[in-house]
């Protein structure tokens, strides 16, 4: 018997089943919703066909949704931002599927391309502007579903008033 070999002293795990992981149905792991996410990024058939743009407000949509998460579609024509905000209790992921968005945080501006994703925890402060010539899609997951969006005036400052908090997300 070679006694180099792990799986000659431990066996075949492939023949022990009930010591595997089960597949998870769900994602549970940060690493799982990016994934979450970038495999909905990939696979157009899941949302192209929904996305509408409208000029005169936001427009999301609800995806899917999953024990403790929701996934949220949103299309931004030029000149839509979300104003500056914060998630609620929601973590989230939020991947660009299309066209380009500018972050604005305490720390600066980024763009985000076909593909880019930020992840934030709750707590986070940023603002989603199309400030581009040509209409954006992202798509946004929250842990647990987003139920506030508290709007801020300043980067740092504590969230406005709960009158001024709006639904639409971000
Ligand atoms: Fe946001």
């Amino acid at each position: 018997m070679n006694s180099d070999s792990d799986l000659q002293i431990a066996g075949d795990i492939l023949e022990v089943p009930h010591l595997l992981q089960p597949p998870r149905e769900h994602p549970a792991t940060v690493a799982e919703f990016v994934g979450l996410a970038r495999s909905i990024a990939a696979d157009r058939s899941q949302w192209e066909h929904l996305v509408r743009y409208d000029a005169t407000t936001r427009w999301y949509h609800r995806l899917r949704t999953g024990p403790g998460y929701e996934v949220w579609l949103l299309s931004w024509v030029p000149g839509q931002g979300s104003g500056l905000h914060d998630h609620g209790r929601s973590s989230g992921v939020l991947t660009l599927l299309e066209g380009t968005l500018t972050e604005r945080t305490e720390r600066g501006t980024r763009a985000l391309g076909e593909g880019a994703q930020r992840v934030f925890a709750p707590g986070y402060v940023h603002e989603v502007v199309n400030d581009a010539l040509e209409p954006a899609v992202s798509l946004h997951v929250y842990y647990p579903g987003l139920t506030e969006m508290p709007m801020h005036t300043t980067c740092t400052a504590a969230p406005a008033t709960h009158d001024e908090v709006d639904a639409v997300t971000a």
